[in-house]
């Protein structure tokens, strides 16, 4: 079995950055379970999250399948998100006012991030000659940005209705 720890070449660099790539499609399972609750009151929003939900649980096998067949086991407990988002795992704590409008925000730099992480994982997969982990990443990458691109493009309806809503509590 190959360690992932401390790459000593080329393949075991793709393997370790793999094995990122499985860590952070686990934190945002752990990220999306949050969300769908969180998004209660906006079945819109629920509904696209659960959608991701799903796809995110399949890039996590999809990875998890690249390691394995790269002769290494995905190691466990690693999270790389959480040390690049601090607290996009903490679910809400009640409806704050900017809250769900700030879960946007993170979930796009997320998004966006896993999309650079397979962007760079396709270059590392095709120099080795692994068309096969390319090609996962690759269409990894494109449900990924295409959840990236719904996040910015609904950001203007999900302020609006936030902001509405605020001000008929208050008026
Ligand atoms: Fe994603």
């Amino acid at each position: 079995m190959t360690k992932v720890a401390g790459p000593k070449d080329k393949k075991d660099l793709v393997v370790a950055w793999l094995d990122d790539a499985y860590a952070m499609e686990n934190a945002l399972i752990r990220v999306l379970e949050h969300r769908i609750k969180d998004a209660k009151a906006y079945p819109w929003v629920r509904e696209r999250d659960e959608r991701h939900f799903e796809e995110t649980r399949r890039h996590a096998d999809l990875v998890r399948g690249c390691i394995e067949r790269l002769g290494a086991q995905p190691s466990a407990a690693k999270s790389i998100m959480g040390n690049v988002f601090g607290a996009v795992q903490a679910p809400m704590t009640g409806m704050a006012r900017d809250e769900i409008v700030k879960n946007f925000l993170v979930d796009h730099a997320a998004e966006q991030f896993e999309v650079a992480s397979y962007r760079a994982l396709v270059a590392a997969a095709q120099e080795v000659g692994d068309e096969e982990t390319a090609a996962v990443c690759e269409r990894i990458l494109l449900e990924d940005q295409a959840m990236a691109n719904w996040i910015l493009e609904h950001l203007p309806r999900i302020v609006q209705e936030r902001m509405r809503e605020l001000a008929g509590a208050t008026s």
